[in-house]
């Protein structure tokens, strides 16, 4: 039995995380922190709240004071810190709140952590998992190699270099003062909860709502895509197998140009159109319900400023020292992605009203057709 701090355990992969530790790991005592930003969602872990099988604690991880309270009450010896600020558009728009959250909130989570591991003798059954992200690597090229962990750092965005910094502090604090922590890099993430401000859900939402699929520049860009499932059971495998100190990158082994993505997005709804006739009652509004495919919705914007045309990750290492392998097939995952959306209408509508709105009219509004 192990106590354990999530932070930003409210938002996508964080939501996921609790789900999977909670399910294969019954007998550890979860505390979440997370300060309920936009992309906070608990309607998931309300169940696990009311059923005390989960704390859920409000509050910001730039709270020195919380923290050592939280650490104090409740014994923590792991923690995987996933909150973060997390969307690159946003980011470009207004990097202030990334450095807030992603810079100073890592570094008050690493003294909060190290304070108490070392004032009473726990330094070396402890783990600090920092989750972060391949963007911090920048770009690659057509034919350059994927990522690996010792490729150097070039981020792009606000985003990436505010997660790169909090890579480099995680590192220093190891290699200066003995904290026991574990760096993952991880490509993009799809599955359930995803805030649809992210390509995925975005797109599936639109094509459902007959709305503009809004594809940035030409479509060329690519990410390799990883289910959350998998990175949840890696990011199990760092913390409780990984090497103190060490890097590991984690990557889904789906190379897929934006393009692809959405073409592939519409085909799935096109199809689940096909065999479900409910749906055109449902969705009336989406091309599928007239039997005309979601890709007459596709159309190409304006570039994001500074888009990495590539992001590609050589996930050997934890496969090799960890066994760690990641194994959902891409069409597989999107097709139960967008399942889950379309069987889950309740939940992306609670967010896409209210300021959800106004984001979307910020970053879409001035981005004319090209
Ligand atoms: P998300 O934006 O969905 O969730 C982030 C959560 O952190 C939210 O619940 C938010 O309320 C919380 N949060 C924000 N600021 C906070 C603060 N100051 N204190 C406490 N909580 C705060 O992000 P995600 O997609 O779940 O990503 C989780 C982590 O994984 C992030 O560190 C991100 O950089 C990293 N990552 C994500 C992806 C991806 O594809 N989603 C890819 C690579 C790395
Ligand atoms: P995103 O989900 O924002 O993740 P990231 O920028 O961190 O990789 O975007 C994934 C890709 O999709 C990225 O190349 C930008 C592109 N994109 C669009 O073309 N249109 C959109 O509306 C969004 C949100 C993203």
């Amino acid at each position: 039995m192990a106590n354990i701090l999530i932070t930003g355990g409210a938002g996508f992969i964080g939501q996921n995380l609790v789900h999977t530790w909670r399910k294969t790991r019954p007998d550890d005592r979860l505390t979440v922190i997370d300060a309920m930003t936009y992309a906070a969602n608990i309607t998931s872990l309300e169940p696990l709240i009311e059923s005390r099988q989960i704390n859920l604690v409000k509050g910001s991880i730039t709270d020195g004071a919380l923290l050592r309270d939280l650490f104090d009450q409740h014994q923590f010896t792991r923690v995987a810190h996933l909150a973060a600020e997390s969307h690159v558009d946003r980011s470009i728009e207004d990097p202030e709140a990334f450095l807030t959250t992603n810079v100073l909130g890592t570094f008050a989570l690493l003294k909060a952590s190290l304070d108490f591991w070392r004032a009473n003798k726990l330094l070396e059954q402890s783990r600090f998992l920092h989750v972060s992200t391949d963007e911090v690597y920048g770009s690659l090229s057509a034919h350059e190699p994927a990522f690996c962990e010792t490729t150097p750092y070039r981020p792009n965005s606000p985003y990436a270099a505010s997660k790169a910094a909090s890579d480099h502090l995680v590192r220093s604090f190891e290699v200066t003062y003995g904290l026991p922590a574990l760096i993952t890099n991880c490509s993009n993430n799809y599955g359930p909860y995803q805030h649809p401000e992210k390509l995925i859900p975005l797109m599936i939402i639109h094509a459902l709502e007959g709305k503009a699929l809004p594809i940035y520049g030409d479509g060329s860009n690519i990410r390799d895509w990883l289910h959350v499932s998998d990175h949840c059971e890696a990011l199990i495998a760092v913390i409780e197998r990984g090497h103190v100190g060490e890097t590991y990158n984690v990557g889904g082994g789906n190379e897929q140009n934006n393009r692809n993505v959405v073409g592939l997005i519409c085909e799935t709804i096109d199809r689940a159109f096909a065999k479900d006739s409910k749906l055109k009652d449902r969705f009336p509004a989406c091309p599928a319900a007239d039997d005309r495919s979601c890709r007459s919705l596709i159309t190409f914007v304006t570039d994001r400023p500074g888009h990495d045309h590539r992001y590609a990750i050589n996930a050997t290492k934890l496969a090799n020292e960890l066994g760690k392998r990641c194994s959902v097939d891409f069409a597989a995952g999107l097709e139960q992605t967008v399942r889950w959306y379309i069987e889950n209408e309740a939940w992306w509508r609670a967010i896409i009203s209210g300021s959800y709105r106004t984001w979307i009219e910020k970053n879409y509004g001035n981005r004319s057709a090209v």
